[in-house]
């Protein structure tokens, strides 16, 4: 039984302090071009020191990957210093840093691209008011996908933090790859199950190899995953226990999940007797630590999760209450902050973007 309090060592040599980390999360903080804001510093920086490590919110690895206005971007060199500042705000008091690394693909809005088509493995929309079809990537633009990849890890070694993860979740860019339903290739990267692996096989392949010949130092590589789609074709269990069962023989640190709830079952499961957390757990079986998620509020629920991960992610808990871990680990659940005021948004440092999230996540609670 693993507990919260208890430090661990990943695979590349890297020890967290404690089992609870911050769950990526976009905040819309960023300038612009994806320069990091001294407002974005403050929100991070008061959020570190009690967690085993944060994880940022998606920084983009391509200028046509921006997903959203006022991401964090990781594209170009010219990130480098502020992301620097980032680092070393997290790492303060021994909290890890760790750049999530993505691309938007045909998720990205016309708009956010300044008027530019979205890219994606095939020109498939997505199932959403609004959607912009894609242009499907050629050969050589796929290769150069990975190579931003690449570049952006190499960018974050350089800006001084603890790791990258590689963001192959929430329907982005990756995920785009893994689907049936925005892949239809027909060559190398698309046809089959295998096919339309091949792609994060090989990103991830080649991320490592980048990290191992950039530095000497134990540096995070971590993935996210989502488990399951609702389209039809679309990812379903079977597609990601494929996948996670090839990724936990890899040099990655850690694998985790993306779920609203840490207790959720498959949407397609007519009898609902493993959560899809356990089913994924089970399929790593040691290989690979775990980071759950999903409605994590307090160290009962933490404990829980923990039964079928090794690491837990908490994300809108940690907007209300920056100071949830110590509050979690030392018992006292009954000090964390579940909601807050407008008059407290100032002291969070919460801008208005974050702060619609966090009225919606309230407005859920209440129903
Ligand atoms: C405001 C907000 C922004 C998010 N942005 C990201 C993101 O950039 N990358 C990502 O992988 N997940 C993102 N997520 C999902 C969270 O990482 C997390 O999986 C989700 O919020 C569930 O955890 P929670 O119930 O503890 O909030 C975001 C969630 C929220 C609420």
């Amino acid at each position: 039984m693993t507990n919260l309090e208890e430090s661990i060592q990943l695979k590349r040599g890297v020890t967290l302090k404690n089992r609870a980390v911050m769950a990526p999360m976009t905040n819309m903080m960023s300038f612009f071009d994806g320069t990091i804001t001294d407002n974005e510093i403050a929100y991070y920086a008061l959020r570190s020191g009690e967690l085993g490590a944060v994880i940022t919110a998606a920084a983009n690895v391509q200028a046509i990957g921006k997903g959203w206005e006022g991401e964090l971007g990781v594209h170009d060199d010219k990130h480098i210093p502020g992301l620097a500042k980032l680092a070393a705000a997290i790492k303060k008091s021994g909290t890890k840093a760790i750049l999530q690394i993505f691309h938007g693909g045909r998720m990205s809005p016309s708009a956010a691209l300044r008027g530019a088509q979205p890219v994606s493995a095939s020109a498939v929309k997505a199932e959403r008011p609004e959607a912009v079809e894609p242009r499907a990537l050629s050969d050589e633009e796929v290769v150069q996908v990975i190579e931003d990849f690449k570049a952006a890890a190499i960018r974050a070694i350089r800006a001084g933090f603890d790791g990258i993860e590689i963001h192959g979740a929430n329907t982005y860019l990756i995920q785009q790859f893994f689907s049936p339903h925005s892949n239809r290739r027909e060559d190398q990267w698309g046809g089959s199950l295998e096919k339309r692996y091949h792609f994060v096989d090989r990103l991830v392949n080649e991320v490592i190899e980048t990290v191992d010949n950039e530095t000497q130092e134990p540096f995070i590589v971590g993935y996210r995953f989502s488990p399951e789609e609702y389209e039809n074709p679309g990812i379903r269990i079977e597609d990601t226990l494929y996948l996670v069962d090839h990724l936990a023989d890899k040099k990655l640190d850690y694998l985790h999940i993306s779920l609203g709830d840490f207790k959720q079952f498959s949407k397609f499961d007519e009898v609902r007797e493993e959560t899809i957390l356990q089913k994924i757990h089970d399929k790593i079986a040691g290989r690979v630590p775990l980071i759950s998620v999903g409605d994590i509020r307090n160290s009962a629920d933490a404990k829980e999760a923990l039964e079928n991960s090794e690491l837990v992610a908490l994300g809108r808990v940690i907007l209300s209450d920056p100071h949830w871990a110590s509050k979690a680990l030392s018992g006292r659940d009954d000090l964390i902050r579940l909601d807050v005021t407008e008059e407290e948004r100032e002291e969070l440092k919460l801008n208005s973007g974050v702060w619609m999230f966090m009225q919606a996540m309230m407005a859920d609670r209440i129903k």
